[in-house]
């Protein structure tokens, strides 16, 4: 008999896991307090976009096997559960708030029937997972908890999931590690290497790889701050390092930064955590990491106002692009986004376009101008930012953009675009990092 599952919280993490654990197999019951995106995600709809993930939701629902409910109940008949609840940045703070992964353990804790397993997906600091089992066992004594971080990419959720590089799993005892490797069978079966780790250990696996990501990002758009101080190519330079595969060729693209709903707070509560640790000196590079980020945002305003005029409040700007990366409609702490706000309170008109991101973009800020299409987006316009690499802009013909325009200028913050075919077009091309 498979174990039934739980999935608490059905957010990015949860609705995933929860629709390909059941195309696994697996009988798997998905709550959450928030009654409309349980409505919804019973109707068969995804409230985000994430590539084939509405499908398999939609066909995982008519099999039988996956059902969602807002009511915490209805997980005393599973045997393993899933803590999926979001760890956000706290408001005034740098530290991840647990509110809700506190809140989950509460609520899961009194429907537990005896043998069964919870299990944290959760970004958290180190700890937590022993601070929540105190918390668990107060109420139920002999309830167990065991940690198993997700590493998901936006854009590529179900492939992570289903065929991930690694599973790591953080347990105190053996019978959890024999839950855990039933649960994951078909996955294992594909030869996916299994870490098991103790419970700090589990935690930090996920917010060292993060750091070590957005290390190797930053460093490549420190990189580019210097090869345009000293004139040289930052897209040849990281080609060049990239063949050494001690170093690899794989997110060192150049750029105006990182974002989402993961990278900027996991190492902003990471810093918190080692401070409170007494070992913030180790991760004191890690705020380099974030101003190097920032900067790059900065930069692109700057190089704007060195092709138009410090005051900027004559001047139509176009920006393409207002997702965190392509094949996402995340807007959070998305750079694309970010850029077009500072240049709107600068008092430019500013006009965007996302394939995809116009909704949750629209709704965090009100205040900025939204194009139906990239056509509509550059018409008239002063200066094109492409921020997003998203292919259809890649796919855009520099001629006929160049009819729709008041300038052909345009600022490739992504270093996605073919600069030949652009300036080829009469268009001055600037490029992060590039000769320009
Ligand atoms: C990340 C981790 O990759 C994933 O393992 C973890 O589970 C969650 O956080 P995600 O947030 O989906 O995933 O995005 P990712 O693909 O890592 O990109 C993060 C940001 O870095 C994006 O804004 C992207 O545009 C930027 N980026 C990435 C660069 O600027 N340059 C690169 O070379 C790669």
């Amino acid at each position: 008999m498979k174990p039934v599952l739980s999935v608490i919280g059905t957010g990015y993490l949860g609705a995933t896991h929860a629709a390909c654990m059941s195309s696994l197999g697996f009988t798997v019951i998905g709550v959450d307090s928030d009654s409309a995106k349980i409505d919804q995600l019973s109707r068969g709809e995804l409230p985000f976009y994430e590539p084939g993930l509405e499908e398999l939701l939609r066909q995982q629902i008519a099999s039988g096997r996956l059902t969602f409910s807002t009511d915490f109940a209805i997980i005393s008949n599973a045997d393993v559960h899933f803590i999926c609840v979001g760890t956000p940045q706290k408001e005034n703070s740098l530290a991840a708030d647990l509110s809700f992964v506190k809140g989950a353990i509460a609520s899961v804790a009194p429907h537990l029937k005896s043998g069964s397993l919870v299990v944290g997906k959760s970004t958290v600091p180190v700890g937590t997972a022993q601070e929540l089992t105190a918390i668990l066992r107060a109420i139920a004594p002999q309830a167990d908890l065991a940690w198993n971080p997700e590493f998901l990419r936006e854009g590529f959720a179900i492939e992570d999931t289903l065929r991930p590089n690694r599973l790591v799993v953080g347990v105190t005892n053996d019978r959890a590690e024999h839950i855990l490797k039933d649960v994951y069978a078909p996955i294992l079966e594909l030869g996916t290497p299994w870490i098991r780790a103790d419970l700090p250990t589990s935690e930090l696996v996920k917010v060292a790889a993060n750091s070590f990501l957005a290390t190797k990002i930053s460093f490549i758009n420190a990189m580019a701050e210097i090869c345009e101080a000293a004139g040289g190519d930052v897209t040849v330079l990281a080609q060049a390092i990239g063949y050494d595969p001690r170093i690899g060729n794989k997110f060192l693209q150049a750029g105006i930064g990182f974002g989402g709903g993961c990278l900027p707070k996991d190492i902003r509560a990471f810093m918190a955590r080692a401070e409170e640790l007494g070992a913030e000196q180790a991760l004191e590079f890690l705020r380099e990491i974030d101003a190097i980020n920032l900067r790059a945002r900065a930069r692109v305003i700057d190089v704007v106002r060195s092709m138009l005029s410090a005051d900027l409040t004559s001047y139509k700007i176009a920006v393409l692009g207002a997702a965190f990366k392509p094949e996402s409609d995340d807007v959070r702490d998305s750079p694309a986004l970010d850029i077009a706000a500072q240049l709107h309170a600068a008092g430019a008109t500013v006009t965007v376009h996302d394939p995809k991101a116009m909704a949750p973009a629209q709704k965090r800020f009100p205040t900025l101008n939204f194009a139906q299409s990239s056509q509509d987006c550059v018409a008239d316009a002063d200066i094109v930012l492409h921020l997003t690499e998203w292919k259809e802009y890649r796919e855009i013909d520099p001629s006929l953009f160049k009819t729709l325009v008041k300038r052909p200028l345009i600022i490739d913050g992504r270093n996605a675009l073919d600069r030949a075919k652009w300036t080829a077009a009469g268009w001055t091309f600037h490029a992060l990092g590039r000769k320009n």
